[in-house]
């Protein structure tokens, strides 16, 4: 059988709550018109949104993703969300590493390492985000940059923690920049991606789902999906309008 699709659409720092609220009215219209959907969809809005979102889809098949979690249990941590929080309030995935808040955070493997823990350890899976660059690119050091990115936030993951683990691939110099990485790239870095997970969980690394992420739309999805190792994608931009996100949806048919 072949591996489950996933897609993920990350609202990052957009919507309020009325526009939160129209958006799902229309992308819970349209979605219920693609039934089946070809992919395991994933929203990822605002923690402030996730319980309103949770409420609105009801019994439909579309799970939430936060865009992040803390990486202590609990404790005097003024503004910040831990992972029972989340899963209490229905949420089953959390980003963890996106390359905004590596760079705007510091967020370091070893604190990255941390969240994937927490985050497994509340019943909810965590997608590890990866990816090199421009700088590191043009050096022609992505896949080493990478395999140093998972190995230090994998830490000493086992085998039955990283069942739950999906990794993204988001080169950040195609994040929100309009500059989707080319197939050849995709396919290279997937295929390295892959290698490092079998490498570090055996077969089961063959299992963990790979997302594609950076300027992907409903143009480029296609092309994007049909590469080797490509599980899915983790949509920024082009998630924030309903009608695409389920252009993009329909593209995984
Ligand atoms: P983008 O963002 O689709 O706007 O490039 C992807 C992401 O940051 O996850």
């Amino acid at each position: 059988m072949n591996n489950p699709k996933y897609l993920v659409g990350n609202w990052k720092m957009h919507k309020t709550k009325q526009e939160a609220t129209d958006y799902m009215q229309r992308f819970i219209q349209r979605f219920q018109a693609l039934q089946p959907a070809a992919a395991k969809t994933i929203l990822a809005p605002p923690y402030i949104h996730l319980d309103g979102l949770h409420q609105k889809i009801g019994q439909l098949p579309i799970a939430l993703a936060a865009q992040n979690c803390h990486h202590q249990a609990k404790g005097a941590c003024t503004g910040e969300i831990s992972a029972d929080m989340l899963a209490s309030l229905g949420v089953a995935y959390v980003l963890v590493g996106h390359s905004e808040r590596r760079a705007l955070q510091e967020e370091s493997n070893d604190l990255l390492q941390c969240k994937i823990e927490r985050t497994i350890q509340a019943n909810m899976r965590p997608i590890l985000c990866c990816g090199e660059s421009h700088q590191i690119r043009a050096q022609n050091l992505a896949p080493s940059f990478i395999q140093r990115q998972l190995q230090e936030s994998l830490g000493n993951l086992t085998a039955s923690q990283a069942a739950k683990l999906l990794v993204a691939y988001e080169p950040v110099w195609a994040i929100g920049t309009g500059q989707v990485a080319s197939t050849g790239i995709i396919t290279t870095m997937h295929q390295a991606i892959r290698d490092i997970l079998i490498e570090r969980f055996g077969p089961l690394g063959q299992q963990i789902p790979i997302l594609y992420g950076g300027s992907c739309t409903k143009d480029n999805a296609s092309s994007i999906l049909a590469c080797p190792n490509v599980d899915g994608a983790l949509v920024g931009n082009a998630s924030l309008d309903a009608d695409h996100l389920i252009e993009i949806l329909a593209a995984f048919k």
